[in-house]
């Protein structure tokens, strides 16, 4: 395979395990210096070391802005002010996120904070890094239940991603002039630790493929070809968009 980002520095939230970790891991075999940012510290040194030698990692919670900013400090100071950021951790509070009339005021807050408030904190060092450097991209792991009704008990989880798709539009018009894009994946069900409330349980499990025309769940390798075109110039015209890769969940 072609090394498509060597000219790049990327950052992916949430790089510890799962989608972001896939993701970074293949960025790391397309040529670009990556760094593995997640609040799990130890995990994500561990996935970077695994990964390559070139690869970094930072200690980076998104929802604490001294903590955004002093990862993003870090890189600047070693020479590794990324042009692509991959906004991607996030949080599903399972047991806890609700219909709203069921919905706890804590549980809708941490929500938001780490999933909405962590994607608005990334975004902004990410975009003063990207202003000194004339340029960059921006990658927002959204959600089907950000358009659809497909999260209907999962109000705060659901909310928080139709927040972010918003502050991707929102930031990729702002910015468009300047070199900076922004993009959202749309991910479906994909069956990383984040959803295994739903896939330890047949019934939900069965529910939720059922709503899939493919007929099956997402892997994170499904995701990692749009994140490659993302970040690479070959998408270089796209921005402030939305890019499904759903098995054609939204497409019912
Ligand atoms: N799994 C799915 O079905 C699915 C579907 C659509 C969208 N998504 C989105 O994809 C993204 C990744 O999900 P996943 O399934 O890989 O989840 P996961 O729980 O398996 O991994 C999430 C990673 O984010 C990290 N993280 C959590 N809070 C953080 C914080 N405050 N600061 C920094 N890191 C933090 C965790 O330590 C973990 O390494 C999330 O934004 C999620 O909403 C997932």
């Amino acid at each position: 395979m072609s090394e498509r980002l060597t000219t790049k520095t990327a950052l992916i939230t949430g790089a510890a395990a799962s989608i972001g970790r896939t993701i970074a891991d293949r960025f790391v075999r397309e040529g670009a210096r990556v760094v593995y940012a997640d609040r799990d510290a130890a995990g994500a040194s561990a996935a970077a070391t695994e990964a390559d030698s070139s690869a970094r990692s930072v200690a980076m919670d998104v929802s604490d802005e001294t903590s955004v900013a002093a990862g993003f400090d870090e890189l600047a100071g070693a020479g590794w002010t990324p042009d692509v950021v991959v906004v991607n951790a996030g949080v599903q509070l399972f047991g806890h996120d609700a219909e709203v009339a069921n919905l706890d005021l804590e549980v809708w807050e941490r929500t938001i904070r780490v999933n909405l408030t962590g994607a608005f904190l990334t975004t902004k060092y990410a975009v003063r890094g990207m202003l000194e450097l004339g340029g960059g991209s921006i990658i927002f792991t959204g959600s089907p239940t950000a358009v659809r009704g497909e999260g209907s008990d999962f109000t705060a989880y659901s909310s928080s991603k139709a927040g972010m798709h918003g502050l991707g539009r929102t930031v990729a018009a702002a910015y468009a002039s300047r070199g900076i894009r922004v993009n959202t994946v749309g991910p479906a069900h994909t069956e990383t630790g984040l959803v295994s409330t739903i896939v330890n349980d047949p019934e939900a499990r069965a529910a939720i493929i059922a709503r899939i025309p493919m007929g099956r769940a997402g892997a994170p390798a499904d995701l990692e070809g749009i994140y490659v075109f993302l970040a690479s110039d070959e998408s270089a015209f796209a921005t402030g968009a939305v890019f499904p890769v759903d098995g054609g969940m939204t497409t019912l």
